[in-house]
């Protein structure tokens, strides 16, 4: 087995040759910006140009370079043990709806990439859930099962088949047909070809840095230069102006991995997800060579909860030899997934005081459906068209039951909690006892800092207060990077934003 060393990377991003936009060095005045080139956003982006509007789209960094580029790439309306709590938390209607926008979602990519003739790999899968043992999430499985039946979801039970399909054992399994996979960034580069053929105006980059809310928003950017515009969207995954409506106090965000390795060709069709511990996902991909490459996902945990995040690949890794004979590992990479308080997206006007700034945000696991359906939302938001699903999307929707509002105190009693532990963290070695490529934190010129030694022996240090609210930011180190435990702003080891919410870097600190 191929040691899991060096940076990860993902197979989306690196079979692919990247985007080269440029780089926004003016001001700028547009009908319509949206910020943040993921799926969300190109789909609203293309959405809005194709009606006739003035839009801008900008990116912090290269397009794909967030959650889109670094996903499973499952385009499925299953997302895991959520109907029957969708049924117990907004009734039966709009469970049904929830599945229809996601459904709906499904057959605008097929329609759409088949119309501009993106090529991204889309074919047709089933998508299966299944536990592997008896117990709590068995009884669960039996109730999605029933969940499924109510909505009329196209699928069912599937244990026979499954077991079948997954050469370990398998207590119960369901099915939702006539799902789909697909190659992201290539759908995100079709699409934003598309998008400036049309006349839109793409640049990457470009970070915005905050919105400020006037007669007519107006969106600072790093670089100085700023865009004034008449609506403004935001779908950066974590909104990063998320103090507008306290978006930081109602989303969980999560850390998940893949490893991606060569398998045989009876490696199973379809696409899986176990719904107990260890949680594992599985998928293939055709390479341009006609060969089968799995995908193997796992291993979540919450953001900056945890150090040895190597592990974690070493664990997929394990489970691809030993479940799937897997030889080599090929990539590996890792994802962040922001998950609301009620579970479904936020989706629509950011506060309910400001018509002018839409965001999008909190799609769980499921950010190539959802992603789509935001992007199909937030377009009709804007030009006036009747959507049914505005209000079981709308981030400003009625108040918290008493299952989210427990998560909702949950949540920030954590975050008080960090704040409080990142004071107190004292480090026991010097910074000059870091070997190459280690990282963590380190004591220098008598204060705890952090520290890492790259592979050339050059010591980087900095500040761990996170700059969005002063946490302190925890070593991670598979990506090599600062994580914050709070809201799940990411930092390279120069720190550097990778993640927001925050918008700043980490201080350096001199040596
Ligand atoms: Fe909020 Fe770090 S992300 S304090």
């Amino acid at each position: 087995m191929k040691q899991l060393d060096g940076f990860p990377t993902s197979y989306w991003r690196t079979s692919i040759e990247a985007s080269t936009y440029p780089k926004l060095d003016d001001n700028l005045t547009s009908d319509v910006v949206v910020i943040g080139a993921g799926i969300a956003g190109l789909v609203t982006a293309v959405q809005l140009i194709e009606q006739g509007y003035d839009v801008t789209l900008i990116e912090a960094d290269r397009i794909a370079s967030g959650t889109t580029g670094y996903t499973t790439a499952k385009v499925s309306s299953q997302h895991g043990l959520i109907y029957d709590e969708l049924i117990r938390t907004f009734g039966e209607e709009k469970a049904r709806l929830y599945h229809e926008a996601n459904e709906e979602a499904i057959r605008f990519l097929r329609d759409q990439t088949t119309r501009l003739a993106i090529e991204c790999e889309l074919e047709e899968q089933d998508a299966y859930l299944y536990v592997a043992s008896t117990g709590t999430k068995q009884k669960q499985l039996t109730k999605e099962a029933d969940a499924y039946s109510r909505l009329g979801i196209n699928g069912g039970d599937a244990t026979d088949e499954v077991k079948d399909k997954l050469p370990y054992p398998v207590e119960q399994a369901l099915v939702i047909r006539n799902q789909a996979q697909f190659h992201p960034v290539k759908y995100l580069l079709g699409l934003a070809r598309h998008f400036t053929e049309q006349g839109g105006k793409l640049y990457e980059q470009t970070r915005a840095t905050s919105v400020e809310s006037k007669r007519t928003p107006t969106v600072l950017l790093e670089s100085g230069h700023q865009i004034e515009a008449k609506k403004v969207i935001v779908a950066t995954h974590f909104p990063f102006n998320d103090f507008k409506g306290l978006y930081f106090s109602k989303l969980e965000v999560h850390r998940s991995y893949i490893v991606s390795g060569l398998v045989q060709e009876d490696f199973p069709d379809g696409m899986f997800m176990s719904a107990d511990k260890p949680s594992r996902s599985l998928r293939h991909v055709k390479t341009a060579d006609g060969k089968r490459l799995g995908l193997f996902g796992g291993e979540n945990h919450l953001s900056g909860h945890q150090t040895d995040t190597k592990a974690n690949y070493q664990a997929l890794a394990h489970f691809a030899e030993s479940e799937f004979g897997v030889a080599e590992i090929d990539q590996f990479w890792s994802a962040q997934d922001l998950i609301s308080l009620d579970k479904v997206p936020y989706i629509g006007q950011m506060t309910s005081d400001d018509p002018n700034i839409l965001v999008a945000t909190g799609f769980a696991k499921w950010g190539m459906t959802n992603g789509i359906a935001a992007g199909l939302l937030l377009s009709d938001l804007l030009t006036g068209t009747p959507n049914r699903f505005r209000g079981l999307f709308d981030p400003n929707r009625s108040k918290l039951n008493k299952q989210d509002a427990k998560q909702f105190a949950k949540n920030n009693a954590d975050v008080a909690i960090e704040l409080l532990k990142g004071k107190v963290s004292r480090a026991s070695q010097s910074a000059d006892d870091l070997g190459i490529d280690e990282g963590g934190l380190v004591r220098h010129a008598g204060k705890t800092v952090g520290g890492y030694r790259d592979e050339s022996g050059e010591l980087h240090l900095v500040k761990t207060t996170c700059t969005h609210m002063g946490c302190d930011v925890k070593w991670n180190n598979g990506e090599r990077s600062w994580d914050c435990p709070c809201h799940g702003s990411r930092f390279d080891y120069e720190g550097n934003v990778l993640e927001g919410p925050a918008v700043k870097p980490l201080k350096q600190i001199k040596k």
